[in-house]
């Protein structure tokens, strides 16, 4: 294999502090008495437009890297997001929040769309999905964007530039301007509408993300930047002061700080100076969208939200795409021929959650020979030439999503003969 989606040259292990790592959490029948197979409950959040179509290949690539390493999952197939506002007035159900609490871990696909765009706020998909966060307590959120050899090409950056970029944003999940109060509508002393909304962090908060990536930082290459806005805004001053107190504690790492524009343009300028990133929640938002477009689509980057216990949130930094959900990979003169037949097949890419899903074992349940399957198996469908639409490239083969996800068990297949027959 060229390379390897470990992303890191030291294999990176998650920050021991998180409990979510242990697969020996109490009430889960984690390994049974008679024989080998350990058993995880997932709960699958397919969610909105691409959603659904991702969540199928990655479940069905779980199922199988899965049994090559004596592992089998119960899954559960609950609503969130427009898919639950449709089913039951509300985008994150109490059931739906109950079943992810009581899993090993949780999936999710996308969620959103044009339907419910002029939804009033706590009618939104994406309120659901912000509920499910906080629910869970995921506070920390790791998106690594990491240039794949084959796929240099793909990247809107020239070559020499994008080729070895391998970074990881550490994210604030669930406090910031996401969440802080005061927040809403209301009208000026001129009467008119304004809207607010509040960035605030507490000491605590900004400690623990801290921690985290330094502990990140840590497992792959000793490099931290912290990224604030400490030149304007009060909540950035007190964040860069911990974070420079915090890193009193992990003196083997080189911490930086940056301004979160000049980051933005440092990311396009030389995207290879940076190692692990700490940022708060909307930063780490727009920026991890920006690195994704480096390694080339944000179709290929996966995410882990992680909390001190209780199972993670594994998702594809991606949205719900309404406009190529079901869409067959067709040139755009015969997709009006083709118009009648296109709701059964489909555009998107499902390598994201796919990753996501190899998150999900690394990080969720520490089972990391099953999570390498999916990585390899993943590089090896890429080095075969299978591309789907927003990766594609003159010469490869281009491919919808279901397709993707046979050609990527096929390589999960091909390692188990090649195992047998070495
Ligand atoms: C993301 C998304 C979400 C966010 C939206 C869908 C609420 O953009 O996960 O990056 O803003 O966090
Ligand atoms: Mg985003």
């Amino acid at each position: 294999m060229a390379a390897s989606l470990q992303l890191n040259p030291k294999p990176f292990r998650a920050p021991f502090c998180f409990q979510s790592l242990s697969p020996q959490k109490g009430g889960k029948i984690r390994c049974s008495a008679t024989s080998t197979t350990k058993r995880y409950n997932i709960t699958l959040l397919p969610g909105d437009g691409i959603g659904p179509e991702v969540i199928s290949v990655a479940k069905d690539v779980l199922n199988v890297a899965g049994s090559h390493e004596g592992i089998e999952f119960r899954f559960q197939e609950m609503p969130v997001g427009g898919a639950a506002l449709d089913l039951t007035g509300v985008p994150l159900p109490d059931e739906t929040l109950l079943a992810a609490k009581r899993s090993d871990a949780v999936l999710l696909g996308a969620i959103g769309g044009y339907k419910w765009d002029s939804n009033e706020k706590h009618l939104k998909p994406e309120t659901g999905l912000l509920q499910l966060r906080a629910g869970l307590e995921v506070f920390a959120n790791l998106r690594p964007a990491s240039v794949l050899p084959q796929l240099v090409d793909s990247s809107t950056l020239k070559k020499e530039v994008a080729e070895g970029v391998d970074l990881m944003v550490v994210r604030e999940l669930t406090g910031g301007i996401y969440f802080g109060k005061p927040r809403g509508f209301s009208t000026n002393q001129k009467g008119e509408e304004i809207g607010f909304n509040t960035e605030v962090y507490a000491t605590f908060e900004i400690d623990r993300i801290a921690r985290v990536a330094f502990e990140t930082a840590r497992k792959r290459r000793g490099k931290l930047c912290s990224v604030d806005k400490a030149n304007v805004l009060e909540a950035s001053m007190l964040w860069r002061k911990r974070v420079t107190t915090i890193a009193l504690e992990y003196p083997d790492i080189e911490l930086s700080h940056m301004y979160v524009d000049n980051a933005a343009m440092q990311l396009i300028r030389d995207p290879k100076q940076f190692d692990t990133i700490v940022t708060n929640n909307i930063f780490g938002d727009i920026l991890s969208d920006e690195a994704s477009m480096i390694t080339g689509s944000i179709g290929m980057l996966p995410s882990a939200s992680l909390g001190e216990s209780g199972p993670g949130l594994f998702e594809p930094i991606h949205g719900s795409a309404p406009d190529i959900a079901g869409q067959i990979e067709v040139h755009s003169v015969l997709r009006a021929a083709c118009f009648l037949l296109v709701d059964n097949v489909n555009k998107a890419n499902p390598l994201a959650t796919v990753l996501s899903a190899a998150m999900l074992l690394r990080y969720g349940l520490g089972e990391e020979n099953a999570a390498k399957r999916i990585e390899s198996a993943v590089l090896d469908t890429l080095t075969r030439g299978f591309r789907t639409g927003d990766i594609y490239s003159t010469g490869k083969k281009l491919i919808g999503c279901k397709d993707m996800g046979e050609e990527v068990l096929k390589s999960v297949d091909s390692q188990r003969s090649a195992a047998v027959m070495s």
